[in-house]
């Protein structure tokens, strides 16, 4: 199986490059490909160069804020005594998202070498993986290219024969989605039970055992070497001029062929949906939930704010006519870059896409998603603890057609609550993709007051080009 069948013609694929070769993983295999020769170039350089080169690559983060990568690199003291600390977030528990652990199992030492000019790049002498606890294969994978990295003088006391020191140590999760929160992770880390610090003081300043700390999602880093191994106007090719980069997207649900595929950045959502196969059995497109399950869904309605940024024709003696609505493209063709699906209400998160066909019911939707966030939330801050499981409590009443408009009404005010009023904003991912659902399908809200949910059972999706062995 290849991945090019899975990307556009005039993209070249690079961050899945080796996921569908036998043997890709391995060090060997890597280094065919000019692999690590970034790193031996990047340890010539001062760390404020490299700091520098990432910044103008407009690299922005992919575990879901899209923070630009160089500016947080910078965040961390030049002069300090403490230990400084390079962390992976490899918790990947976001639902819909899946492509981290392809990253780990089919080509770790991407990963590896990221981490390793990033550890450099702020001066750290210690990685951290901290993966989520239920992979096994990743896990296996990621210890096997450390070992052939540390038998390579990769890692160790002298990285390829310089006098910069570097150890990788790896730590698995116990299974808490909560952990993938960096301030979470790092209490997880030192063996506290993992809930969300107050910020500031941010990572950055103190971070893993009180020292400066730098924390990255898996795909941020494996993207790293590519921009010093093509350079930087190569990177910004492959995205946009605010979003450097290729980017990887878990595409699931009711689509024919699921997976991982990778586009650039900026890549509209409908051509990600035909390039998976589209909606499966031939049924209607009825919502897309875009970045992950924290993300505000997407109708295919037109959409003004899209239209609005559409290319404007030259004016010459006429001015160019206002498009009307008709000709107004649909929220679901907006791009999947973090500025641009800003503009139909939505986030980019860790493009984890799930898509819905016409035969789904969205309280159903909405109420799964509110029982996991019930679930995971760790319980310190009370609109959380107390906001997620009535949540839930309500959905599943009117799902049963027990229902009532006062429950309606206190949903809605529930969500309002929620918002913005918490120590980390594991709130926010139920409560603000909760008003999405509220306003783009009241009807359906409306219609189960009373009445027993009358849509068919959800059926599973077949596995497509992912292979859950991963
Ligand atoms: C509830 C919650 C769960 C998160 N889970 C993950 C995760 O599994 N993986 C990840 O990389 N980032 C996750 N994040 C984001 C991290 O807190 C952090 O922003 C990210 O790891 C930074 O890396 P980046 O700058 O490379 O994107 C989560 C955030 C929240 C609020
Ligand atoms: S918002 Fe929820 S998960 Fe986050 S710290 Fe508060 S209670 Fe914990």
């Amino acid at each position: 199986m290849s991945d090019h069948q899975y990307s556009p013609a005039a993209f070249e694929p690079t961050l899945s490059k080796r996921f569908f070769i036998a043997n890709g993983y391995e060090l060997a295999c890597y280094q065919r490909d000019g692999g690590y020769q970034a790193l031996r170039s990047v340890l010539q350089l001062d760390p404020n160069e490299i700091i520098t080169t990432v910044k103008q690559a407009n690299l922005r983060g992919r575990g879901g804020a899209g923070f630009p990568t160089g500016v947080k690199w910078d965040f961390v003291p030049k002069q300090t005594d403490k230990a400084k600390y390079l962390i992976v977030n490899a918790d990947e528990s976001e639902p819909g998202t899946f492509k981290d652990r392809y990253i780990l199992s089919r080509d770790p030492h991407a990963l590896l070498e990221g981490a390793a000019i990033a550890a450099y790049a702020i001066g750290a002498n210690d990685i951290y993986i901290y993966i989520r606890g239920e992979f096994t294969k990743p896990y296996t994978r990621i210890l096997a290219a450390i070992k052939e990295a540390y038998n390579a003088k990769i890692f160790g006391d002298a990285v390829m024969g310089t006098r910069f020191k570097l150890n990788c140590h790896v730590h698995r999760g116990a299974g808490a989605y909560i952990c993938g929160e960096e301030t979470s992770l790092l209490e997880s880390l030192e063996g506290k039970i993992g809930r969300p610090r107050l910020k500031p003081p941010f990572p950055a300043i103190v971070g893993a055992f009180g020292g400066p700390t730098i924390i990255n999602n898996v795909e941020t880093l494996a993207c790293v070497p590519l921009i010093f191994a093509r350079g930087v106007d190569w990177f910004l090719t492959q995205g946009l001029p605010h979003n450097g980069g290729p980017k990887l997207a878990s595409v699931s649900g009711h689509i024919k062929r699921p997976g991982v595929y990778e586009v650039p950045s900026g890549y509209p959502i409908n051509e990600l949906i035909e390039l998976a196969g589209g909606v499966w059995k031939g049924r209607q497109l009825k919502a897309v939930i875009p970045g992950g399950s924290s993300t505000p869904v997407l109708v295919p309605r037109p959409c003004q704010a899209l239209a609005d940024n559409a290319p404007q024709q030259k004016v010459t003696s006429f001015a160019p006519p206002q498009k009307s609505v008709e000709h107004w493209p649909l929220e679901t063709q907006a791009p999947l870059d973090f500025d641009g699906i800003k503009k139909v209400g939505s986030l980019l998160g860790s493009a984890g896409m799930i898509v819905l066909d016409d035969t789904t019911c969205m309280v159903r939707v909405l109420l799964n998603l509110a029982e996991f966030y019930a679930h995971e939330s760790c319980g310190q801050c009370t609109p959380c603890r107390e906001g997620t499981g009535w949540i839930a409590k309500m959905l599943r009443r009117l799902e049963i057609g027990k229902g009532s408009h006062t429950d309606l009404a206190t949903l809605s005010d529930t969500v309002t609550f929620m918002t913005s009023t918490t120590i980390c904003p594991l709130a926010d991912a139920i409560a603000i993709p909760a008003r999405s659902y509220f306003d783009k399908f009241k009807d359906e809200f409306y219609e189960h007051i009373g009445k027993t949910c009358w849509f068919p059972d959800a059926e599973i999706a077949p596995s497509g080009n992912t292979t859950w062995e991963d």
